[in-house]
């Protein structure tokens, strides 16, 4: 079906890849933003278009908020959303007493059904219209998180976890069948619509070299696969790798000897690594998602957003929903500052948003498609409301500039400033009820 929509109000993007977003963002005061057939056709000023275009009033979709792009999650597990805010533990205990026992549930396809179409439309209510996202060790649990996310025409990324040791029996995969179904669901899923899928080796403790040899042959075998998995997220586990890899020169080296740092592996976390691994990340051109309230949540660390930029890696952000504590990518970024504060630096909102949108679409390779506003990419877009509850209008409209607007939204702002979420032009969520 043909669809054509046109939206008016302010509008802002950072149209290109850039090291420095405060200076390279694209904002309308009185912009337009036309989608066709579920494809930007056109931004720009209003006062341009509509001088060139005779339009009814009734034409036009006015927006009263910001539009920018949809956010863009790098580092998610759908399946624990239900055992957010569980209480005590930091990663290893975390994991054994909630996580597992969490993700044994979906060996059930109906639950796990359930929980992906729960997952997906909270996505779009927190303003993400993309995520890559860890599913369970259970084939099923990655068809029902894509048969969701097809039903809104999304663009998602998700694998199944690949976990052959250190876990629950009913957990554990192991690395010839592991191999065999992500590689079915590769050819059935991957570039299947929006699709796109991500060899998901959980982490190295709970993969055995063999397994991680055959993650690494599944991206020899479809390039334009992601290899998602954590890094360095807790010194514990750092010293546990040591352990079990002892002739590995550091932790991401486990990977990278392996095959697995490609410019399409993601890494979650990454809070304490040496230069050296950030320079081989920088020069493999792979990327670290940035997790800031799970690293406060499990006192993992304090990521250094201004030195690993500096190094010229990707960095996306990202909730890490269960280890996290807000989907929503603006609670995450008043994390991010706090946290870039406790070590002495000021996180830019510009460098915020970017990395919320089109720098970690830099990193997922998708710039053609997602994360900006340019005509030709896929019309994923939010209105977000600045006004929308008392704190916050009042500190917005004693703001004297664009920058102090925003950086009170990232600081104040959750799901509640999400008005409307569109996904290729069409609205999937919409907030009915204003905030007091
Ligand atoms: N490391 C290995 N698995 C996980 C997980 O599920 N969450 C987090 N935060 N870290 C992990
Ligand atoms: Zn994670």
């Amino acid at each position: 079906m043909m669809t054509f929509s046109i939206h008016r109000g302010r509008i802002l993007h950072f149209p290109r890849p850039t090291s420095a977003p405060e200076h390279n963002y694209q904002y309308f005061s009185d912009g337009i933003l036309v989608v066709r057939d579920g494809l930007i056709e056109y931004l720009g000023e209003a006062c341009d278009f509509l001088a060139e275009n005779r339009l009814n009033s009734d034409d036009i979709i006015h927006h009263e908020g910001l539009i920018l792009p949809g956010f863009i999650d790098a580092h998610v597990h759908y399946a624990q959303v239900e055992m957010i805010a569980s209480y005590g533990e930091q990663l290893f205990d975390w994991l054994n007493n909630y996580t597992f026992p969490t993700e044994k549930k979906f060996i059930d396809r109906y639950y796990a059904k359930q929980q992906a179409e729960f997952f997906i439309a909270q996505l779009f209510a927190h303003g993400t219209t993309t995520a890559a996202v860890f599913a369970t060790v259970h084939e099923h649990s990655v068809d029902m998180f894509f048969e969701a996310a097809e039903q809104y025409q999304a663009r998602m990324i998700c694998g199944k976890v690949l976990m052959d040791r250190f876990c629950p029996d009913t957990l554990r995969d192991n690395p010839k069948l592991g191999y065999w179904q992500s590689k079915e669901l590769i050819e059935h899923w991957h570039h299947n619509g929006r699709n796109l899928y991500a060899v998901t080796p959980r982490f190295a403790p709970t993969s055995t070299p063999q397994q991680l040899q055959q993650a690494a042959s599944l991206l020899r075998e479809y390039p334009d696969v992601y290899m998602q998995t954590h890094l360095s997220e807790n010194l514990n586990e750092i010293k546990w790798v040591k352990d079990l890899f002892p002739t590995s020169r550091d932790y991401l080296d486990v990977y990278e000897s392996a095959g697995l740092l490609t410019e399409r592996s993601i890494f979650g976390h990454g809070v304490h690594l040496c230069d050296s691994e950030l320079k081989r990340l920088a020069a493999n051109n792979a990327t670290v998602a940035c997790c800031p309230s799970s690293n406060l949540f499990l006192g993992s660390g304090l990521f250094p957003f201004h030195h690993i930029k500096d190094v010229g890696v990707n960095i996306a952000f990202a909730s890490d929903i269960g280890a996290g504590t807000d989907l929503s990518l603006l609670a995450n970024l008043a994390d991010a500052y706090k946290i870039c504060q406790l070590q002495g630096k000021s996180l830019n909102v510009f460098d915020s948003l970017y990395h919320s949108t089109q720098g970690a679409a830099v990193g997922l390779k998708l710039t053609d498609k997602i994360g900006n506003l340019n005509p030709g990419t896929e019309a994923d877009f939010i209105e977000v409301n600045p006004t929308a509850f008392p704190m916050l209008q009042q500190r917005v409209e004693r703001a004297t500039s664009l920058e102090s607007e925003l950086f009170a939204v990232t600081t104040l702002g959750d799901e509640r400033v999400i008005n409307r979420t569109y996904v290729m032009g069409k609205c999937v969520f919409e907030r009915t009820t204003k905030t007091e």
